[in-house]
């Protein structure tokens, strides 16, 4: 599927199970991996993406078993790897390269990570400087800020480290190579990001203290193997959630998808525009779920979860009603960041302005979003203007069919896509081939919905 063409919807109707939330099914094969024991993994997700993590542990030296909807890790515990043989492949996946570079950093073996154009591209010395601070020997390009690296790792001490930029990868590594620090390691995150390491690190029997801004790992319990369930992944509901916002006569619902809050930000900020949002915790004791709501969406403190409930899952209903304008400010961004391309999608159908500010860590994903957005949507007819981290949208505008890219990037091409469902006239998606990296499965379900 090179090119994807994508004709208007009249309407968006149904419901929806999608496949499971790509940041927690990586997390869950890495920590299975380094585990006692074994881990069941139910409705983890299968795309590009995972499948590196997958390709990783395999080549250092870990079985996994791949049975229909479930994968099964035979855990070999923290020093059970093997030293690779070859370069570790990462594709195009920041999140499986700066996790591994985490456990890797507490291994005395040495071990050179790769990936494709676009991941050799994105900065890792965000990874790689702090890790170094723990003990660890990385070597790469331009002081080891890109892809090759390697890394020789053992003998970490725990540091405290105040994260430079709202990262849940950087967060990450640092809290996986704190499990083989002598002391512990306190990660400080002055904007709170999604917290899926730290709930299933705990899961997974390690000893997590968070208090405020702090989360501290103390180094000792030995991780056990688990049986998870993945919940659907909230960031590819989005696109369907948003289409139901801004296609007139839609409504779409998705169950049993990832509710934790440090993801909802999107829902949220439909909320805001005047969206019609209706979303259920199904999985959280009373207790949590009072949180939750609480906190309306800002990261936990010292809150302990019943271990059935490691992640809430809900369902969500989206219906269509007209938007407005709305600002969304930096502190917000984390929650949102990889929902902002279509946020601004739907910002376009919205009266007024909508302001996205803080948003520079778009420019390093798997494309400069902010300019593989800007320029689709413009081609499609809408008003956009952005500068350095601050995007501007002016809406509502009429938009009109027209061929754009993907910038070899999934989330681009899908916003795109969804775009193209309210817009006059086909809309033409080259590269479309990128959806594959985190939603092989977004196509059919589209057309499912479809009325
Ligand atoms: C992710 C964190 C975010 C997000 C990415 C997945 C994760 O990246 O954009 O898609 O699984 O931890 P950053 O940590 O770079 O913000």
């Amino acid at each position: 599927m090179a090119h994807l063409t994508i004709s208007p919807a009249h309407s968006l109707r149904g419901e929806l199970s999608l496949p499971g939330d790509k940041s927690i099914s990586h997390r869950a094969l890495l920590l299975g991996a380094v585990s006692q024991g074994t881990t069941r993994i139910d409705h983890c997700l299968e795309s590009e993406d995972n499948e590196s993590t997958r390709r990783a542990l395999r080549a250092l030296g870990i079985r996994i078993q791949e049975e229909a909807e479930r994968v099964v890790i035979e855990g070999r515990g923290l020093y059970g790897f093997k030293t690779p043989s070859s370069p570790l492949e990462m594709g195009n996946s920041g999140t499986t390269t700066r996790l591994l570079l985490g456990l890797l950093a507490g291994q005395s073996f040495s071990a050179t990570l790769s990936g494709d154009a676009s991941l050799s591209q994105r900065p890792m010395r965000r990874v790689t400087e702090p890790l170094g601070k723990m003990g660890a020997d990385i070597q790469g390009p331009d002081g080891a800020d890109h892809l090759p690296l390697t890394v020789r790792g053992g003998g970490l001490h725990g540091i405290l480290y105040t994260l430079p930029v709202p990262s849940a990868q950087v967060k990450s590594a640092l809290l996986l190579a704190a499990l083989y620090a002598k002391e512990p390691t306190t990660v400080v995150e002055p904007i709170p990001t999604r917290d899926h390491t730290e709930r299933m690190l705990e899961h997974f029997g390690a000893q997590i203290k968070r208090e405020g801004p702090e989360i501290t790992l103390v180094p000792g319990p030995e991780l056990k193997g688990k049986d998870l369930t993945i919940p659907g992944d909230i960031s590819s509901a989005a696109f369907f959630l948003a289409a139901a916002a801004i296609v007139p006569g839609s409504s779409v619902t998705v169950r049993q998808v990832g509710l934790n809050p440090t993801r909802t930000g999107f829902l949220e900020m439909l909320k805001q525009m005047g969206a019609n949002v209706k979303s259920e915790i199904a999985s959280l004791p009373l207790v949590a779920r009072n949180d939750l709501e609480l906190r309306n969406g800002a990261v936990s403190s010292n809150r302990s979860h019943d271990v059935d409930s490691w992640e809430p899952v809900g369902d969500v209903t989206v219906s269509h009603a007209p938007l407005k304008g709305i600002r969304v400010g930096p502190a917000a961004i984390p929650g949102l960041i990889d929902e902002l391309p279509i946020l601004m999608v739907a910002a376009t159908q919205a009266q007024g302005i909508t302001l996205i500010q803080g948003a520079g860590e778009l420019r390093v994903k798997e494309a400069d979003r902010i300019v593989s957005m800007a320029t689709g949507l413009t081609a499609m007819g809408a008003k956009i203007q952005a500068e350095g981290d601050e995007i501007r949208i002016e809406g509502p505008v009429p938009l009109k069919g027209a061929r754009v890219k993907s910038f070899n990037d999934h989330r681009t091409a899908m916003a795109l896509a969804v775009a193209g469902l309210a817009a006059k006239g086909q809309t033409t998606i080259e590269g479309a081939e990128w959806i594959d990296i985190s939603f092989p499965e977004f196509v059919e379900i589209l057309e499912s919905i479809r009325r």
